[in-house]
């Protein structure tokens, strides 16, 4: 199968090899758009986004300058995890649109040259899946529940769960069923994780890759990749057991080596089309040796390094984050992902105006901002000053860049969403992702100051939207040229100019809390850390872009340079 062409400059004059190695290789520097589809754009006005409200935007998504979009999920779902919990993989949610809105969706960001991701969340469905309530209808011990992970319970009746295991949001990771039996979730009640032993759940997985391939989907993202296949052989270990086992690959429930099995497959899939489909791994696992298994050409490709969303800002911590990741890439024969900031996490404009560290999932309770600090203790203009340096940094690296929603805005978490406006299962379990929970980079994007809703569509927007929320509108920051929308807009404007082979050399600054580095073509990127202006030789350095307007490089700030200045 071939796709129509994506628009492209000046590839009639190129052979056919060059042109065809360029289709398949896209990725390996993309700039990615994340968009969580319920908080992008509402074209219904019901307070939900949806595809036809993206593609009311597609003239902002090129003008920003991306190569990729990346759909969070839109498929038919009660949200009991804002759409990863999916009860069709198949389909569109009727609050969100139909296949045909997605047809005409993804042939207006193709026909502006923006391929397209989609999400793939193959862990669990939601228990709305027809599957799911097959399983409760067919009674233990039938191929239905097989499908997913039930067992008896301990105790005399079974009324205990089988094991003492937590999910990720916290809370048992075991619901009992009415018949007595329980079932096994990673994550929410509604979220039953699959049986990957069973082959049905094996085809029916390739039949989506195909299904949304034969749409003209270019990639996809899979979540939580590392989590698939199990290994549940009674007796079952307990929680404190489990945790002291080594994610080796040996693991029961995490990062096993059976699980390239499945992606071996996948990727077969993915190379009967032409370009072959692309996907990259979301694996939280233990080190670079295990992920580099889901990044490889065999395999998924490319999977998240996730080092810098956890890094503080600091110089000696983003270098070795860096150095790393390109070593452990280049091993591969993959490119790394860079990744500030995406729905599962606070903002990066609030977790820099935090104080160090604080930026981590840490247990607080509810009057901390999401995973961070106290509210006052946030340094909102410093927090943007660093998030721009920490962004144009990024953008000069090689690999991908993957962006979410909003960033470009420089928009800042929202903590004030009461308990009871809140949505997220993290949020009322009490689990991993403490504190407020992840609503707050989830509220609903603005895009004009005086409208209601800011623009987003109707009258109101599914997560209240703060009044601060004008500041950063669209419209408002599109009319700035020092707003950091216009920011991103000449980053990524220019990094399409600058892009060059996949390689970097560290220049020494003499500062500790300055690094800088060079591209193979000249391109340099300085980011001061600190606070002390860091001066630079005029004569060697035309600054092409940079994040705060000085003439030195002031603190907590990044430049790009040439050694001629570009002409355009
Ligand atoms: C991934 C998603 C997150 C979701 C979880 C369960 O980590 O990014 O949003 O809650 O998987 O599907």
């Amino acid at each position: 199968m071939t796709d129509a062409l994506l628009v492209d400059t000046d590839t009639d004059t190129e052979p056919a090899d060059a042109r065809r190695t360029a289709a398949a290789t896209w990725w390996r520097q993309a700039a990615v758009y994340q968009i969580y589809p319920r908080s992008f754009a509402d074209a219904d006005g019901d307070g939900l986004g949806d595809l036809p409200g993206i593609r009311s935007r597609v003239d902002y998504l090129a003008d920003l300058g991306i190569d990729a979009v990346w759909l969070s999920p839109f498929y038919p779902s009660a949200l009991a995890d804002g759409g990863y919990d999916v009860a069709d993989y198949r389909d569109v949610d009727p609050r969100l649109g139909t296949l045909e809105d997605f047809d005409e969706l993804i042939a207006a960001l193709h026909e502006r040259g923006i391929r397209v991701i989609v999400d793939i969340v193959p862990n669990h469905t939601s228990d709305l899946h027809e599957w799911f309530q097959e399983a409760l209808a067919a009674g233990r011990g039938s191929s239905a529940r097989d499908r997913y992970v039930f067992r008896e319970g301990k105790g005399a009746s079974g009324e205990e769960p089988p094991t003492d295991w937590e999910s990720v949001f916290g809370g048992p990771a075991w619901e009992r069923v009415e018949d007595g039996q329980w079932y096994f979730h990673n994550f929410a009640t509604e979220q039953p994780d699959l049986n990957w032993d069973h082959p049905e759940v094996r085809e029916d997985f390739l039949k989506t890759l195909r299904f949304w391939s034969d749409r003209g989907v270019d990639g996809f993202r899979i979540d939580v990749a590392h989590m698939l296949t199990k290994d549940l052989t009674e007796p079952l270990p307990s929680r404190a057991e489990l945790e002291l086992m080594p994610q080796d690959g040996t693991h029961p429930l995490l990062d096993r080596d059976d699980v390239h099995e499945v992606y071996a497959e996948w990727r077969r899939v993915f190379e009967e089309y032409d370009p072959p489909r692309t996907a990259v791994a979301e694996a939280w696992v233990g080190s670079p040796e295990r992920r580099a298994k889901y990044a490889s050409a065999e395999g998924l490709g490319q999977a998240f390094n996730f080092d810098l969303l956890e890094a503080d800002f600091d110089a000696a911590e983003f270098r070795t984050v860096i150095t790393d990741n390109l070593a452990q890439a280049a091993g591969t024969g993959s490119s790394t992902t860079w990744v500030l900031s995406n729905h599962d996490v606070t903002r990066h404009a609030t977790r820099y105006g935090l104080p160090p560290l604080a930026g981590r999932p840490v247990k607080q309770g509810t009057e901390w901002v999401a995973a961070g600090g106290p509210e006052g203790d946030i340094d909102r203009d410093r927090g943007l000053r660093r998030a721009r340096a920490a962004t144009l940094l990024l953008l000069g690296l090689p690999g991908s860049t993957y962006l979410y929603q909003g960033e470009e805005l420089g928009l800042q978490e929202v903590a004030a969403i009461t308990a009871e406006q809140r949505q997220d299962p993290a949020f009322f379990r009490g689990g991993e992702y403490d504190g407020l929970g992840r609503d707050g980079c989830r509220v609903p994007l603005p895009w004009s100051a005086d409208r209601p809703a800011f623009g987003f569509g109707g009258a109101v927007a599914h997560l209240p939207q703060p009044a601060w929320f004008a500041e950063y509108a669209v419209d408002v920051e599109a009319a700035d040229p020092n707003s950091t929308l216009s920011l991103y807009r000449e980053a990524l404007r220019l990094r399409r100019l600058l892009q060059t082979e996949e390689r970097l050399e560290w220049i020494e600054t003499g500062r500790p809390d300055v690094v800088r580095f060079v591209r193979p073509n000249g391109w340099q990127v300085l980011t001061n850390f600190g606070t002390e202006p860091f001066p630079l030789e005029a004569e060697h350095d035309a600054v092409v872009l940079g994040s705060l307007q000085a003439g030195a490089v002031p603190g907590e700030s990044t430049v790009w340079t040439m050694p001629d200045v570009l002409s355009e």
